[in-house]
């Protein structure tokens, strides 16, 4: 089966087509074609992602994304097929909140035609919800160009594949699992106790983890995003032979849940500049102390949470999800823990590639809910922003 997956929660406007092969979960996929394009030069003036401007960026970028990934694929299929009308006003009602879109869509049938792909999956939160529009009209559009089924689906569980995806085929992890999701809008603890139930059993209370980095850039006058910022200076920091070590709270480490808070630690960064720098220039060096101690102290807070969670649900694996998951620290140090402490749990990483926003994992997800013949519940797909990974459970 060829999966067409597209991508647009955020500021990454990204299409995909993946070929699986067997049943879920042993199937095997093959990328066929795997375009995305990163809005994060344009956001970065603003200091992080403007909703209408992802909105703006993702309507012109989408075809062309699709186009390159089925040039990858090899699968244009020029067709001296004329469309008809009905079905253009079909595509232009479709897209009416996309100007220009369908039009561009109607010219693009003369030279790909209709490829040989069975299903479109697209995400349907959560997200930035004018963003998540663009992706989920264009899929209804298509859906209904090429005449094919089209699902929604959730990120987060794409986030969770992503992590336990070797590049062909999905790890065969051992339940109950517990996924950490760490990004900039989540920090979330899931319980999978098989591959369809989903069950949120930590998160945060206020700021998201992700978030949290993108703030304390900003306070040390780094760039959007701040994660890898953040992460490069804190290395170098922890490099040093006797660096200072700046003291700085873990909130919520010992209380007896699996939810997290990660404002106090920023408020706690905000004063520390106040007291030490006030008005002053904020130094190469300064940013590099700042940048390890909270890094150091996010760290600790995260891992003893997931620990936590994987003892109270007897988690037999740990995954690990979300963009902050690309942070070199956290990947050591879960990585070193589960090593030497816990050798009772298996750790996933996703690849580093993987671990921002695509649409591989969206063609992932969907073949996990995806059988071929299958006549699926007729489901409105509609943009959700705050769309709970638990929704993407099954009975
Ligand atoms: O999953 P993602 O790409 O988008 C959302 O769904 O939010 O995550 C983006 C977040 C941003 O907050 C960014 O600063 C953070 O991931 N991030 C990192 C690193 N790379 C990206 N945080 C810490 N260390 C990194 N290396
Ligand atoms: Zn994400």
């Amino acid at each position: 089966m060829i999966i067409l997956s597209i991508e647009t929660s955020c500021d990454e406007t990204a299409v995909s087509i993946v070929e699986a092969t067997g049943e879920f979960p042993n199937a095997h996929y093959t990328v066929l074609g795997d375009a995305l394009f990163s809005q994060i030069d344009i956001h970065r003036e603003y200091g992080g992602v403007f909703p209408a401007l992802a909105k703006r960026e993702h309507i012109v970028t989408i075809l062309p994304m699709l186009q390159k990934a089925l040039a990858q694929a090899n699968l244009t299929h020029p067709t001296s097929t004329a469309l008809p009308s009905q079905k253009k006003e079909e595509l232009q009602t479709l897209l009416l909140r996309e100007p220009g879109l369908a039009d561009s869509l109607i010219s693009f049938f003369d030279t790909y035609g209709i490829p040989p792909i069975d299903v479109i999956a697209v995400t349907e939160g959560p997200g930035l919800e004018p963003a998540l529009w663009v992706g989920i009209n264009f899929a209804k559009a298509l859906g209904s160009l090429w005449e094919i089924p089209v699902i929604g689906i959730n990120h987060m569980e794409g986030h969770i594949f992503s992590s336990i995806f070797d590049g062909t085929k999905i790890e065969p992890i051992a339940f109950p699992a517990m996924a950490l999701l760490i990004s900039g809008g989540h920090t979330e603890l899931v319980l999978m106790k098989n591959w369809s139930s989903y069950e949120l059993v930590g998160k945060t209370r206020d700021d998201a983890v992700g978030e949290a980095f993108d703030k304390v850039a900003r306070m040390l006058k780094l760039p959007y995003p701040g994660g890898p910022e953040i992460s490069r200076r804190a290395e170098l920091h922890r490099a040093k032979e006797n660096g200072k070590i700046i003291p700085l709270p873990r909130p919520m480490i010992d209380t007896n849940d699996c939810d997290f808070s990660f404002s106090g630690l920023k408020t706690a960064v905000l004063y520390y500049l106040k007291n030490t720098v006030g008005e002053g220039e904020i130094t190469e060096e300064i940013r590099e102390e700042v940048s390890c101690a909270f890094e150091d102290a996010a760290t600790e807070v995260l891992l003893k949470k997931s620990l936590r969670a994987v003892d109270l649900h007897g988690a037999q694996s740990l995954i690990l999800g979300g963009g902050v998951s690309a942070n070199k620290h956290i990947r050591t140090v879960f990585k070193n823990t589960i090593e030497t402490d816990r050798t009772d749990v298996t750790l996933y990483l996703p690849d580093p590639k993987l671990t921002t926003d695509n649409s591989v994992m969206i063609a992932l997800a969907a073949y996990a809910k995806y059988k071929p013949g299958e006549t699926l519940e007729k489901k409105e797909i509609v943009a959700q922003g705050n769309l709970s990974v638990s929704a993407g459970a099954r009975a």
